[in-house]
């Protein structure tokens, strides 16, 4: 294995020893390498087509008007920017730990346990974000269905009028049953349900289309730059998770050609499909109509066929679709965290991988139990801009890495290149800085609290159990050891 690199203030782990740590060269060993390109891509658009456009929609026409489709290519433009930078690095550097893992190659390791712990704001925040929305839809789909629905006080958290989110609860722990089955199973139930709802959300825009009136789209922008704006914030939520696939990189089959292909083929989808989504319901019904509306696609579908059945059909399709975010997500989350163990940041217990599923058990059933909690209590709201600025903040970090890993390891084997380097990743620190600008004061000083409290877990706790740390002292003491007989 190679020889850590460290230095006095800041400690830097070599891209040859996170893969060699990792196992990821070495077969029979760990987690299984089980998907493929195609597996790869439908738990890409597993983890990103979710809440975001079946919920989130309807805030971003609000502030954007028929603009929205601007919002949704700025936001797109955005992720692309970082896209590539997750594209060179999960090529030249595939280990689960995704971010994280490139923070501690390019950044060391204090800003690497930082980006771990804005990945929780990522993945953690938005399991139970998402597992609420998947409440609201399940419920909408029960009254569809057999004309009630949960009482509230059993559907929804207390500062939504409720008592208990139960549905959040149990998507959250069907979820983790999944996962620890097993990787396989998993993508494989990712897969079906990420091809059920392209097919759900393909169909929405036929219908649409089918009502579409030029007028609905005018005036354009009713709020301006301004407008434009706040609906790229709201926009951006809808493709979280794409670094998803980065996280797959011990368990992608040719993981450096794999995950660059599959990163750049999912944001170039989801664009696609979310531009063709808001124009066909803006189309049909106008964006007055559509901003603002709780469960917006179901209520096109009605309004465009003049019966309740089609809008049962979408909230299907939504209770699906969310349901593989939480899945994606969530087997991301437990990933990133087995990595930061693994690097005695965190306590070891996330990185045991059970020998008989080949699954990190015990921090799997840990995730589910901690993302549970908020799920049943917290609102959506509350929480959306701050996974945001979280996403953000670790998105700015993965472009300066791959700055940062040009410097410092030119000869690393890369499959992917950033083009117009190192003007891309520059215009994506840019477009992340701006989005997080305009979360609002309020989110940023959350956003500060939750960085303050990470740095403490990291001085207190990772910093002391670094195993870096541990081996780059034990090398030293090695190397005085062998020097003394000969100084004899
Ligand atoms: N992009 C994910 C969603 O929209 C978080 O649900």
């Amino acid at each position: 294995m190679p020889a850590p690199t460290l230095r006095p203030t800041r400690r830097v782990k070599s891209p040859e020893l996170l893969i060699a740590e990792s196992g990821a060269d070495l077969d029979g060993h760990g987690l299984k390498r089980t998907m493929g390109l195609f597996q790869l891509i439908c738990f890409g658009v597993g983890a990103i087509v979710g809440t975001g456009i079946f919920v989130g929609l309807s805030d971003s026409v609000a502030q954007a008007g028929p603009a929205v489709v601007v919002s949704f290519i700025l936001a797109a433009i955005t992720c692309v920017f970082t896209a590539f930078a997750f594209a060179e690095l999960g090529g030249a550097i595939p280990v689960s730990g995704s971010s994280y893992s490139f923070a501690y190659a390019g950044l060391g390791e204090g800003t690497a346990f930082l980006v771990g712990w804005c990945l929780l704001l990522e993945y953690g925040v938005s399991v139970s974000a998402v597992a609420v929305g998947w409440s609201q839809y399940v419920n909408e789909l029960l009254g569809s269905l057999t004309g009630a629905q949960l009482p509230a006080a059993l559907s929804a958290g207390p500062s939504d009028g409720g008592i208990v989110n139960l549905p959040a609860v149990i998507v959250i722990a069907l979820a983790s049953v999944l996962l620890v089955r097993g990787v396989r199973e998993s993508a494989r139930a990712t897969a079906t349900m990420a091809v059920l709802k392209l097919v759900v959300l393909v169909v929405f825009c036929a219908v649409g289309f089918s009502a579409f009136q030029d007028g609905n789209l005018t005036p354009f922008s009713p709020a301006g730059l301004g407008g434009i704006g706040a609906g790229t914030t709201a926009a951006f939520f809808s493709y979280i998770g794409f670094d998803a696939i980065t996280t797959a990189g011990e368990e992608a089959k040719n993981p450096r050609r794999n995950i660059p292909i599959a990163i750049l083929v999912c944001i170039g989808l989801v664009t696609l499909l979310y531009c063709a989504v808001a124009l066909a319901a803006i189309g049909a019904i106008g964006g007055d109509e559509v901003g603002g509306r709780p469960a917006a696609l179901s209520y096109v579908v009605n309004e465009v066929t003049g019966s309740s059945v089609g809008g049962g059909v979408i909230a299907f399709g939504a209770v699906v679709a969310i349901a593989s975010v939480v899945l994606a997500v969530m087997y991301g989350q437990t990933r990133i965290l087995m990595s930061m163990s693994r690097d005695g940041l965190i306590p070891r217990v996330f990185e045991r991988v059970s020998p008989r599923t080949s699954t990190p058990v015990a921090g799997t059933l840990i995730v589910a139990i901690v993302f549970a909690i908020p799920a049943a209590f917290a609102s959506l709201d509350s929480v959306v801009n701050l996974c945001t600025i979280g996403t953000l903040a670790v998105m700015a970090a993965v472009n300066i890495a791959v700055i940062a890993l040009r410097r410092s390891e030119p000869g690393l084997a890369r499959t992917f290149r950033v083009p117009l380097y190192p003007v891309v990743p520059l215009l994506g620190v840019g477009f992340c800085l701006y989005l997080m600008y305009e979360t609002g004061w309020t989110t940023w000083i959350q956003f500060a609290c939750f960085l303050a409290a990470g740095l403490l877990v990291y001085v207190l706790y990772g910093r002391r159990n670094s195993r870096l740390a541990a081996r780059a002292a034990a090398t030293a003491t090695q190397a005085v050891a062998d020097e003394v007989p000969q100084a004899v």
